[in-house]
């Protein structure tokens, strides 16, 4: 979604804003611009397209200190150049970029219009430059902090005028801004990958804050002028971590980088002695955590999949009434909130803002959410009652990967914890940490010999329909395949509960719409069989992914992949790779962008 990069130092301003925004590319976005202030002038480009089209129409030598950049991710208003941020007033003495939608742009642009005021594009976010412009009597952050009372709606915003050379002024209501802190210069960004080339101390800041920076310093406060003192922050990732590492894209990378990443959710969580997990986060005592008597779990797009597996975990483990509710669903059903509920808002970005709102939302009743996120220091993350961060290191590719195993490696964990306090035995504890354990190892057994799936994503990737199919807790499992099949190599794929399929989905059954079951070896194996068995009396191909010595399913599949055997609760894992790759493989051969698909963003911060 969009992205923002502001820079003021003593450094040229547009290699940074250009690197920025080419590291905030993987948000997704169609459009891109800076704008640089130099000798009481600004120069603005700006184009829709790629970052690389914006980079050709700047002069490598573009003079200037002060700047502010943009990704922009079209929602009001096509995408063009004159639509592309930063935008600017009239006069063009303000410019801002802005992230997130203000929702009474149109009264606003009005009144606006009323008054004279003539808009160029076709944006809602031109109106707060113009609302700026109209404030301002000599004081930027005045005249933001005014402009932005009158907005409703949701917004990061980034404002220059050209009467302040060298001052930027950041605000922020529900769409993430950070502060990042150099020696000498100073950054703001929307995502710390943006900055983190240059600096890893960071401030962020919060809704309803305004931060007014220039070189040598900054100052947070509310828009009551009160003055707001903030922690700074330091950033653990390293820069390598977002750089690609020889892998020609970062999903691949990701993919493979999962049995570390796992390991890293596991790491100092497992309590041998007591064969259960320790999550100190949690910030709930095990009396507390005897009392909950229901797990609900928000969450959208993959992090949701992955609630999915792991309620039904922990129903299976802990014996607790548990479901996932996608996040953008429950926030406007007045949801029912319980005394001794447990609300884990999950989330790779803790960005997402279904999620933040659906939390929120709990969190008004009065219920108790805790957060499962990777980027440390999100707004879920800090806004939540506590939490556990899965540690996957940062995630660029759009489509989620390594994200939803080490999601399940914590849920899992606090399934662990909620099993041991109540139903199972030391030595079923001991057998689940056992099987936990052993997952790492498994799935690198998978990515050491990818190609038999890169033959199958040779053999099918030209069919326009796929259906992904499974039982139990692989159910969810066949609806994250489905979901990385379509987002990132555009063909239709659907996920099924492989009993469901004779309710309807099996009229599509036709030699050209393959149908890929989830086989593994626990009790609903024999029911899935019969269930392939169906879609290959209708001549639809069958691929099966099964476990190893299973060669009943090779009677019957056109093609098999097989993965290593395990505990029946460890096969989400497993069997969650080898679709993660057929994705992968799919789009590369379909010749798709496999890291920034059409229409995609990373953090979906609008609803
Ligand atoms: C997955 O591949 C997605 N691109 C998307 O569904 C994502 O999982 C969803 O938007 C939620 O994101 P979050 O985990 O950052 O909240």
């Amino acid at each position: 979604m969009c992205g923002i990069i502001g820079y003021c130092g003593p450094r040229a301003a547009a290699p940074i804003l250009i690197e920025g925004l080419k590291r905030l590319e993987y948000r997704g976005y169609d459009s891109a611009g800076i704008n640089v202030e130099h000798d009481g002038a600004f120069q603005l480009i700006k184009r829709a397209g790629k970052i690389n089209d914006l980079r050709a129409h700047v002069p490598e030598d573009l003079p200037g200190h002060t700047g502010i950049g943009h990704t922009r991710w079209a929602t009001h208003g096509s995408v063009t150049d004159t639509n592309a941020h930063p935008h600017t007033d009239p006069t063009g003495a303000v410019t801002i970029v802005h992230n997130g939608i203000i929702e009474n742009y149109q009264a606003l642009k009005n009144r606006l219009e009323a008054e004279g005021h003539v808009f160029v594009t076709e944006t809602d976010s031109e109106v707060v430059a113009h609302l700026v412009a109209d404030m301002y009597d000599g004081d930027l952050e005045k005249a933001v902090k005014e402009a932005v009372s009158l907005v409703k709606g949701t917004y990061g915003i980034v404002a220059m005028h050209i009467d302040e050379p060298g001052h930027l002024v950041g605000a922020r209501n529900g769409s993430p801004l950070v502060l990042g802190v150099g020696d000498g210069e100073m950054f703001l960004a929307s995502d710390v990958t943006a900055i983190i080339a240059h600096t890893k101390q960071v401030v962020y800041i919060e809704d309803g804050e305004v931060v007014s920076l220039t070189a040598d310093g900054y100052h947070t406060t509310d828009l009551r002028n009160n003055t707001v003192v903030k922690e700074i922050d330091h950033v653990s990732w390293e820069l390598e971590e977002i750089e690609k590492a020889g892998f020609p894209h970062f999903m691949e990378k990701e993919i493979f980088e999962q049995p570390e990443s796992i390991a890293r959710a596991l790491k100092g969580r497992i309590d041998p002695e007591y064969a259960t997990g320790h999550l100190g986060g949690l910030n709930l005592t095990n009396r507390e955590l005897l009392d909950i008597n229901r797990v609900k779990i928000l969450a959208a797009g993959t992090s949701y999949h992955a609630g999915m597996v792991a309620a039904y975990v922990l129903e299976s483990l802990a014996r607790i009434p548990a479901s996932a509710e996608l996040a953008s669903e429950l926030r406007y059903r007045n949801p029912i909130v319980e005394r001794n509920s447990l609300y884990f808002a999950t989330s790779q970005s803790g960005e997402t803002a279904d999620t933040l709102y659906a939390m929120r939302e709990v969190q008004r009743k009065g219920g108790r959410v805790l957060g499962i996120c990777n980027v440390v220091g999100s707004t879920i993350a800090r806004e939540s009652d506590g939490g556990v961060y899965i540690h996957s290191g940062p995630e660029i590719a759009v489509a989620s990967t390594k994200a939803f195993t080490s999601q399940l490696t914590a849920l899992y964990l606090f399934a662990l914890i909620m099993g041991r306090m109540r139903d199972m035995s030391y030595e079923q504890g001991r057998r689940f940490v056992e099987a936990l354990e052993a997952v790492p190892q498994q799935i690198q057994q998978i990515l050491d010999d990818t190609m038999p799936i890169q033959a199958l994503a040779r053999k099918y990737a030209r069919c326009e329909n796929f259906l992904f199919l499974g039982r139990g807790i692989n159910y969810p499992v066949a609806l994250e395949a489905a979901l990385k099949l379509k987002e990132v190599s555009y063909i239709h794929a659907e996920g099924y509960s492989a009993a469901e399929i004779k309710h309807g989905p099996i009229a599509l059954i036709n030699p050209d719409t393959p149908s890929f079951f989830i086989v593994p070896d626990d009790g609903l194996r024999d029911k899935v069989i019969n269930n392939m068995k169906e879609v290959k009396a209708r001549s639809g191909p069958v691929i099966a992914l099964a476990v190893e010595g299973d060669h009943e399913v090779a009677l019957i599949a056109d093609d098999v992949i097989y993965v290593p055997k395990a505990n029946e609760l460890m096969y989400p894992f497993l069997m969650v790779v080898p679709t993660q790759l057929f994705g992968y493989y799919c789009a590369l051969e379909r010749g798709c962008n496999v890291d920034q698909p059409r229409n995609l963003a990373k953090s979906v911060t609008v609803e």
